[in-house]
């Protein structure tokens, strides 16, 4: 396989994690690793990942970096080619031929055609990113079916012919894994399970995404999130709710309340469950710890 030795001009997994970061996105040593491996070999990316761990924006910040247009697909139970790949527009189609009359009219020119996103991809794939999101959720047949385009690259339309990508596009594919991906489909990949951060860089993250948020706030709630990561949750607080929960902390501390109340009262922003809530609650002043902010 050929190496392709510039991406967007990024020579390094060094200088791609330097990329990154200009796009706001902290990648430990690993992740920008397997990226670069990814890129560099012309083969999928795939993240696994607990909920919440970045691996969506893990994709959008390899894009953006790229300068490549992110096109998503959304992976849900049920989904099939039509969703996936194209469709034919048939409202589109009965009034032209309606109002062609007499007259010739291809009903599978382009202008009828809905491309969905992996035939976007296809068609654009030096200027364009598929970002195949938590394919997890789709089933075994769409699996299958996902293995044999990420294999040519290719789509068969019946009624106009093939579509053949000249080069293969970049491809990011994640995963919460709700249930195992088949192997067949991990091989064709570079793998990477993107872990919780640790605490120095989800505080830089929060520093990084949140706005006016005071160091030590961020350490703070850090240091709780942590904690409430090791209680048997239901929803343990992902990147997202860190990041969310230091805001609203100095959101309400802006307003008067005292610290750590304004933490505590925040709790809503990190714990979306109510289970959960119920648990911690009694719990909350030792999770929360005594750190000043
Ligand atoms: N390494 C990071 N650098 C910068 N921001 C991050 C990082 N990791 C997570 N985030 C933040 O966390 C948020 C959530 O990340 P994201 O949506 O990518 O998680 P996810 O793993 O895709 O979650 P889900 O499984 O729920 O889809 C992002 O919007 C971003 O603000
Ligand atoms: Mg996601």
């Amino acid at each position: 396989m050929p190496v392709r030795p510039v991406i967007g001009g990024i020579g390094s997994p060094g200088a791609l994690s330097e990329a990154l970061a200009a796009a706001q996105y902290d990648a430990d040593p690993e992740l920008a690793t397997a990226a670069y491996l990814a890129l560099a070999l012309g083969k999928p990316l795939l993240l696994e990942g607990s909920p919440g761990v970045g691996k969506t924006e893990a994709a959008k910040a390899i894009g953006s970096v790229l300068a490549r247009r992110v096109i998503r697909l959304q992976c849900f139970e049920g989904i099939d080619a039509a969703a996936a790949l194209y469709e034919w527009n048939y409202p589109r189609q009965m009034l032209a031929i309606r109002q062609a009359g007499e007259d010739y009219l291809n009903i599978y020119a382009d202008e009828f055609l809905i491309a969905r996103p992996m035939l976007e991809a296809l068609r654009a794939p030096e200027a364009a990113m598929l970002l195949i999101d938590e394919v997890d959720r789709a089933d075994h047949e769409f699996e299958a079916f996902l293995l044999e385009f990420l294999s040519d690259f290719q789509i068969s339309i019946p009624e106009t012919g093939t579509v053949r990508a000249p080069v293969a596009p970049v491809v990011v594919l994640t995963s919460n894994r709700t249930r195992d991906l088949h192997e067949a489909l991990r091989r064709r990949c570079v793998y990477h399970w993107i872990d919780y951060p640790d605490p120095e860089r989800e505080a830089r993250i929060v520093m990084m995404r949140a706005s006016a948020v005071a160091r030590s706030t961020a350490d703070a709630i850090v240091a709780a999130v942590g904690r409430l990561r090791a209680e048997p949750l239901a929803k343990p607080p992902g990147v997202a709710e860190t990041v969310e929960w230091a805001e609203a902390a100095t959101l309400l501390q802006r307003q008067g309340a005292p610290w750590p109340e304004a933490f505590r009262r925040a709790i809503g922003v990190a714990l979306k469950d109510h289970d959960d809530m119920a648990f911690v609650a009694p719990r909350l002043d030792a999770l929360i710890g005594g750190e000043a902010a």
